[in-house]
């Protein structure tokens, strides 16, 4: 069963008046409505030829009692940028993206979204922002289709621009067919898609995903991030968590996060180039002898296995090539393939985590 919740939870701030209990699966909750008024209009982003950033945090801290989950981050995001937030568990990057919906209090340091200063604007932030939680939640007892309107009626969409919208939003998700189907009874995949889908049906600048395809089959991924490709392309920045590498190169810039800090951001192929060293794959016959003979020779930096094949990082892929095969045949190990292959985004930060860790 879907968990009952607010995918939209972080809306609740204390001047909403209105709230509207909503019993589902004999769960009660509670729905705030939101405010008409937000404050005032966003503050322009562009400034002539040079652009301020969208989204920007400097020396960012939040604690939770001794615990430092943002710890002096500073990040900056540029209207209609692609950026991947990737990291450890509890590396900090729910935190921080609970800080920028404006749901979390700053602790110290700065950070703005759209020209507001979050410290004194988070409301006003608010209406521009489409935040999906790691946790997102569904109306299970709702269709499809109503799970849309209730999202549309939290946030002022306006009745004349709902049903354009929510036709638009069900083709973009690919979910027409299944517009009266209750989403408790969509599939895992499905029901990411319907999230993303109310998190877009007031027209937001800005995404905040947290972790948005997590669980989701590589086919679902997919369709999920192609969705997101077509929303960059026309222009929303979007700020994204996730613990897949490949989702991580799929996005124009990537941000490492390490016990609250941003500790790598560049382009995903610059952040690959940056790896000190480089990467010798093998497809051994028996993995687990040829682990145990390679990791530790010399040279070799890091020893992962992907499936039965197993990549070095190693500091000289040419010079150590012929030391690990020399290796396994004194051990009399047979393999399909040895090469010197490009590095992965996996690999380049394994490797700089095991640098901050060393
Ligand atoms: N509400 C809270 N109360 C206490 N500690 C918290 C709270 N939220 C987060 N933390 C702690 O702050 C740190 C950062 O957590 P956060 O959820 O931001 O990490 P994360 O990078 O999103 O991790 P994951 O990849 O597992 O989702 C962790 O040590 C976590 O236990
Ligand atoms: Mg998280």
């Amino acid at each position: 069963m879907i968990v009952v919740g607010l995918i939209a939870g972080w809306l609740a701030g204390p001047i909403w008046k209105h709230k509207h209990p909503i019993g589902v699966r004999g769960v009660l909750v509670q729905v705030y409505a939101p405010p008409h008024a937000f404050g005032a209009a966003p503050l322009p982003i562009a400034d002539g030829n040079a652009m301020t950033p969208i989204i920007e945090t400097k020396d960012l801290r939040r604690n939770f009692r001794k615990t430092r989950a943002v710890d002096g981050l500073s990040l900056s995001i540029e209207s209609g940028e692609l950026f991947g937030l990737v990291g450890p568990d509890g590396a900090g990057k729910t935190t921080t993206l609970r800080l920028l919906a404006g749901l979390l209090q700053i602790g110290e340091g700065e950070a703005s979204v759209l020209g507001f200063d979050l410290r004194e604007k988070a409301e006003s932030v608010k209406p521009h922002i489409g935040y999906m939680a790691q946790q997102f939640s569904l109306y299970g007892e709702l269709s499809v289709m109503e799970n849309l309107q209730f999202f549309a009626e939290l946030f002022d969409v306006a009745s004349k621009d709902m049903a354009e919208r929510a036709e638009c939003l069900l083709t973009f998700a690919g979910l027409t067919e299944f517009k009266e189907r209750r989403a408790v009874n969509l599939s895992g995949g499905m029901q990411k898609k319907l999230a993303l889908a109310c998190t877009l049906i007031h027209e937001p600048d800005i995404l905040l995903l947290d972790e948005p395809t997590t669980g989701v089959d590589p086919i679902s991924r997919r369709e999920f991030w192609s969705i997101l490709t077509q929303l960059h392309l026309r222009g929303t920045t979007i700020l994204v968590s996730t613990p897949y590498m490949d989702e991580a190169d799929r996005c124009s810039r990537v941000g490492l996060m390490y016990e609250g800090r941003l500790i790598e951001c560049d382009s995903p192929r610059r952040i690959r180039e940056k790896l000190d060293g480089e990467v010798i794959v093998i497809q051994p016959e028996d993995w687990q002898q040829a682990l145990k003979t390679v990791a530790g020779a010399d040279g070799v930096r890091e020893a992962q296995t992907y499936g039965e094949s197993i990549h070095l990082l190693v500091d000289s892929g040419k010079r150590r090539l012929p030391e690990i095969e020399q290796s396994l045949h004194r051990a009399r190990l047979k393999y399909r393939s040895i090469r010197i292959a490009p590095a992965r985004m996996e690999e380049a930060f394994i490797s700089l985590i095991r640098k901050q860790e060393a």
